[in-house]
């Protein structure tokens, strides 16, 4: 089943001003975890603008149909990141529930969760 990776686009981490502009924060980030798990079947990335949680900048969710969700947030838009997020997902995507032990959690998530959420009921 695929994991979904969501990335904001609209990040802005405190300072982007000070550098040259042309893409936000998100947008950084978003193309290095696109570029991490391109031609992926399991783990797929979509972007989306403003995960509601800007003040904790850059943010991510992880999404499987049926399993537990995460956002995630304060990531740096750099090449650590992307990995580790593009590997945290992985793992998901292969759990039956979407829990993955902290055990095998990449060193590069530990201290970016922010929120999880359980699978809807069936009805
Ligand atoms: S701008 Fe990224 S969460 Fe709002």
């Amino acid at each position: 089943m695929t994991t979904w990776i969501t990335v904001c686009d609209t990040c802005k981490r405190d300072g982007w001003e000070t550098g040259d502009m042309e893409l936000t924060d998100g947008e950084r980030l978003a193309e290095l975890v696109e570029a991490e798990v391109n031609g992926e079947s399991r783990v797929r990335v979509r972007r989306m603008s403003c995960l509601m949680g800007c003040g904790k900048g850059c943010n991510i969710a992880v999404q499987g149909s049926g399993k537990v969700a995460y956002t995630l947030g304060d990531f740096v838009p750099e090449r650590a990141s992307a990995e580790a997020i593009a590997n945290y997902a992985r793992l998901h995507a292969v759990s039956e529930t979407g829990v993955v032990p902290y055990r095998q959690w990449p060193e590069a998530v530990k201290g970016h969760f922010v929120t999880r959420h359980l699978p809807l009921p069936e009805e």
